[in-house]
């Protein structure tokens, strides 16, 4: 038998050229170094935990980015520069082996403007960093080691870390507003990058296992300089279970869940929880970081639809071992369909909500019965008057939590709790707790109605004990319970 050696030596250009394409958006090339400077906080807890996103408009459509981190530098390079290494990770936020190569290849496809600098402690101590610079190859790739009395470190932190820097198309920025009409300037286009950075991450900004500022250039040479704030739904309410943290298995495997299950409005921001059909739905996040969104199909086999556009179900899985995790696809923008952990996943969202139901009236049914009382109240009691069902209180503490009845009228404040059917000693309390809200909102309700068709034994019980008892202001409570039928609606009808 004849044998003979076949050539294939991959050339690194070629290679690059495949390594790219993988990222359809600017903030996704952007996550890939976030997500490596955020594990290397996460696996190391460096005091400081900063990174700086720089962002320069240059002449000729061309955008240079750098992103700087307080890590604590490269620690193998020779498994970095691998594609696919698996030995080099800080926690599970490092996971295929291609982050980075991937985002510097779609960035950077002609492979001619990225660089790398890197500093351990002991370096930055000596004055010294290491430098990698284009191009990738599978040759003679080389990493200098540069002394900062020569060259200074390009960056703008103090002691270790790590800084990688490009200049990419202005097309590729420009994909941070895509599906956005209007005409915008790269000032809008870094307020949208900032959104994305903080929706991403909301979780870990958060907790503070990361702080990150933009400092960005326009082409006349004005500097700013923003810090990235968390991006939040705006919580109309919660749906049962409502909101907490609890173990659940998945594929077997152990993983703490912190979940919020609710109705939303209509939020602030420019691109998320807008209570429409591309910002509703479930959102799945790995360990703070978002990894999908929107997704109703493959839980409920629905198809999205504006009357589910108030849904929105928060789900972070927490693990340190990245085995227990659903798993994500090379380019994180998504999970991998047919995995067992997500079904289960899936289930035990479906346990809770089997099907969506169509608008927020049709989660409790109360609420129709409240607007029918506010519209009964609203004819007949005199002006002055204000009655409404949306009043929130805990505005002081920066909650809003919504009374499900307030009526101000010249005879004082009332304020109702209610259920359509039976009331639980939880439904007092809740009623105590808007009593509260309005005190520390500075409101003095007079009286507090908690309203049924009927209260058992135990609701009639406690409203004895909790009317002795006096609010921060000194004042004794004042609740009693009603029926829907004392207030002149009819239910339950015959
Ligand atoms: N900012 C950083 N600080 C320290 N080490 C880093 C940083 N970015 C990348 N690395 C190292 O390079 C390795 C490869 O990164 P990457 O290509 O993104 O793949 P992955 O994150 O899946 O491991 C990481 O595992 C980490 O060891
Ligand atoms: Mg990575």
């Amino acid at each position: 038998m004849n044998k003979r050696i076949i050539n294939n030596k991959p050339e690194g250009n070629i290679i690059w050229r495949g390594l790219g394409g993988h990222f359809d958006s600017m903030s996704q090339i952007l996550n890939e170094f976030l997500d490596n400077s955020i594990s290397n906080f996460k696996g190391n807890n460096p005091i400081i935990k900063n990174i700086v996103i720089c962002i320069k408009e240059l002449p000729n459509k061309k955008v240079f980015f750098s992103i700087e981190d307080s890590g604590t530098g490269f620690k193998n390079l020779d498994s970095a520069f691998s594609l696919g290494a698996q030995d080099a990770k800080d926690s599970p936020m490092n996971e295929h082996g291609f982050g980075f190569k991937h985002a510097l290849a779609t960035a950077n496809p002609d492979n001619n403007t990225w660089e790398i600098c890197s500093r351990n402690k002991e370096q930055s101590e000596k004055g010294l960093y290491t430098k990698i610079k284009a191009s990738y190859k599978f040759e003679d790739f080389e990493a200098f080691e540069i002394n900062v009395t020569d060259t200074p470190w390009p960056g703008q932190l103090n002691g270790s870390g790590t800084y990688m820097a490009f200049t990419c198309d202005e097309n590729l920025f420009k994909t941070v507003t895509e599906g956005h009409s209007g005409n915008f300037g790269f000032e809008k286009r870094v307020e949208f990058l900032i959104e994305d950075v903080g929706f991403t991450y909301s979780n870990l900004i958060k907790d503070d296992i990361a702080n990150i500022s933009i400092v960005y250039t326009d082409i006349h040479g004005t500097q700013k300089n923003k810090n990235v704030k968390s991006v939040e739904p705006d919580f109309e309410r919660y749906i049962n279970p409502s909101k907490g943290t609890t173990k659940i298995k998945l594929d077997n495997n152990d993983v703490t869940v912190q979940y919020e299950f609710g109705a939303m409005r209509d939020s602030e921001h420019r691109k998320y929880y807008k209570r429409n059909m591309s910002t509703s739905g479930v959102e799945i996040r790995l360990n703070g970081r978002v990894i999908a969104t929107n997704i109703f199909k493959e839980i409920w086999g629905i198809e999205k639809h504006n009357s589910y556009n108030y849904l929105l179900i928060k789900v972070n899985l927490i693990s340190d071992e990245i085995q227990s995790l659903p798993t994500t696809r090379t380019s994180k923008n998504g999970i991998r369909k047919g995995d067992k952990k997500l079904e289960d996943l899936f289930g035990w969202i479906r346990s809770y909500i089997p099907e969506p139901p169509k608008s927020t009236k049709d989660i409790d049914h109360e609420v129709d019965l409240f607007e029918k009382l506010k519209d009964l109240k609203n004819r007949q009691l005199p002006d002055p008057k204000t009655i409404t069902t949306e009043q929130n209180v805990f505005k002081e503490i920066k909650e809003r939590i919504r009374i499900d009845l307030y009526q101000k009228t010249n005879d004082g404040l009332v304020i109702y709790e209610g259920k359509k059917e039976f009331t639980s000693v939880q439904d007092l309390y809740q009623l105590k707790m808007y009593w509260d809200g309005c005190i520390i909102d500075g409101l003095k309700p007079d009286i507090g109605i908690l309203i049924a068709s009927s209260h058992p034994n135990s609701v009639q019980d406690l409203i004895k004990y909790i009317n002795q008892m006096t609010d921060s202001n000194g004042n004794n409570y004042n609740m009693k319970l009603k029926t829907w039928k004392d207030e002149g609606i009819d239910y339950p009808s015959i």
